[in-house]
């Protein structure tokens, strides 16, 4: 099927959780890549993968010896995720709140970038919360957390997180695109 056909079908069946009808699309996904400052990596997340749509330029960017470890909850995008010949990833089918305890037991401490898709907006604040608070204390100094969103409604909270955040407006997307870069 189709790729954009198949995740339109994925966000009819669960919007809360796949939070759009639209995969992200280049522009977007390469800006997302250039502010996390992939090509500098060792070692970097991609939550909320989807198919892969930012994952692409993920890999195109990331050194060859580097790590990706992908968290997506979604089992069809999971298959699609897991088809990617790529030995950089390590594909974890599990929610982001577990990131903890699944980095730990692959001896995994910090990391350089985190790159998020996840619909936060859809998710009970506490969870947004505590999720977003452990990207902060996983990332290395000076490494960023980059997160898509289609409004400015959780502004604030990332800002409670990161004393340093810098808001993107990207307009040549559907839906106009905001990335929230936080920097630790
Ligand atoms: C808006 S889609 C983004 C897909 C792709 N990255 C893109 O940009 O086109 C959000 C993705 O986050 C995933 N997701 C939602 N909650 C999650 C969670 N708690 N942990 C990991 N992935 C999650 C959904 O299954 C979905 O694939």
């Amino acid at each position: 099927m189709n790729s954009n056909l198949q995740f339109l079908r994925q966000g009819l069946k669960d919007i809360k959780t796949v939070g759009t009808f639209l995969r992200t699309a280049k522009n977007v996904s390469k800006s997302m890549v250039k502010h996390a400052a992939v090509s500098q990596c060792n070692t970097i997340l991609e939550l909320g993968a989807g198919d892969g749509a930012i994952t692409k330029y993920i890999l195109k960017d990331l050194k060859a010896d580097a790590k990706l470890i992908i968290f997506e909850v979604n089992p069809i995008f999971c298959e699609k995720l897991s088809k990617i010949e790529d030995s950089r990833i390590i594909l974890i089918q599990t929610s982001a709140e577990e990131m903890v305890t699944e980095l730990e037991t692959l001896g995994i401490k910090k990391v350089d970038a985190i790159i998020s898709a996840i619909p936060f907006v859809n998710l009970p604040e506490s969870l947004t919360l505590k999720i977003v608070s452990i990207c902060k204390d996983l990332l290395n100094p000076n490494a960023r957390f980059v997160q898509i969103h289609y409004s400015l409604i959780l502004k604030k909270l990332y800002a409670s997180i990161f004393e340093n955040l810098e808001v993107d407006f990207i307009p040549w997307h559907i839906p106009p695109a905001f990335l929230f870069i936080g920097k630790k």
